[in-house]
């Protein structure tokens, strides 16, 4: 059983693609800055991704590692090179990172630093996989079960939102070994719909009002942004600026050949816990 170390594991993203890992029959050891026990059935590692303490003993005697960082942190493209030299200077075989889609759409810096990340890990490692998902539907399902989307953008841009659920078997399939070496691949989800779409949808699944609301950029500052703090409200301001504009849409096609089935629509996605 090859044994995998998947980084900021205790994130949205690191759960789930510990979970999807764990189902396919890999050993998984997750990093966090705290001790973990979760139960899960992964083991745990303390290590901090963004410093890089505890990286080369997390990389030890691994086969695959799964390259994520910490959510708009300004260091990603420095700190995923270490990670990569790191892990390979362990002996792991196997990169995958996690970049995001469009990650050369200059009017959001943290897709900027994410395609810095994929030039840095692949001068390490040409064979490296690298996932480039557009938003996740997950992002948004809590707020329709509560109903009510409120977004700081227009209601009427398309956006093609991805289950992380099958985000995540990818990675798993990526860390086992199932794609191939070198292998750079956009994971968009399989409907493209506007905010306005997602919530009227979101009724018809859910049975129940859903409302689709647009706040301003102030609101969402003294709102739920008001915890977000320095480069990082910087960078969501601008993502939520192109999300404005365009926006946010990724290539159905290559995750549903990837998982060999339909991807998860928005209305399956709200009828599932989320994971
Ligand atoms: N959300 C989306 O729609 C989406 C779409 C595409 C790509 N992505 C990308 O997916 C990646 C993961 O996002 P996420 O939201 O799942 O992760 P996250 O929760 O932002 O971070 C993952 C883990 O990193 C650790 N961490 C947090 N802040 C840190 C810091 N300042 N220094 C060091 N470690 C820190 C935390 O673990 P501990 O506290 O346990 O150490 C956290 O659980 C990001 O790079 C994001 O850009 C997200």
């Amino acid at each position: 059983m090859p044994t995998v170390t998947v980084l900021g594991a205790t994130g949205k993203t690191g759960r789930a693609v510990v979970r999807a890992a764990l189902a396919r029959g890999l050993a998984v050891r997750g990093t966090s800055r705290r001790h973990v026990d979760d139960g899960s059935g992964a083991g745990w590692l303390v290590a901090d991704v963004a410093s890089g303490q505890g990286l080369a003993e997390a990389f030890e005697g691994a086969e695959a590692a799964y390259l994520l960082m910490p959510n708009v942190h300004p260091g990603e493209t420095e700190a995923m090179a270490r990670a990569a030299r790191l892990a390979r200077g362990a002996g792991v075989d196997r990169l995958v990172y996690h970049s995001v889609a469009d990650p050369d759409d200059a009017r959001m810096p943290h897709h900027l630093r994410k395609g810095g990340a994929e030039e840095a890990v692949r001068a390490v490692d040409p064979g490296a996989v690298v996932l480039r998902p557009c938003a996740y539907l997950q992002n948004l399902t809590g707020a329709a079960r509560a109903g009510q989307l409120a977004v700081p953008y227009r209601l009427d841009r398309p956006f093609s939102l991805v289950d992380l659920g099958d985000v995540a078997e990818v990675a798993a399939a990526a860390l086992a070994g199932e794609l191939p070496a070198g292998t750079t691949v956009t994971l968009g989800g399989p409907e493209e719909l506007t905010v306005a779409q997602l919530a009227a949808r979101a009724e018809q699944a859910l049975g129940r009002p859903v409302a689709a609301t647009r706040t301003s950029v102030q609101e969402w500052v003294a709102g739920p942004g008001a915890q977000v703090h320095g480069s990082a409200r910087e960078d969501l301001l601008a993502m939520f600026a192109a999300y404005d504009e365009t926006g946010f849409t990724a290539d159905p096609g290559p995750l549903a050949r990837l998982l060999g089935r339909p991807a998860t629509t928005w209305a399956q996605a709200l009828r599932l816990e989320d994971r």
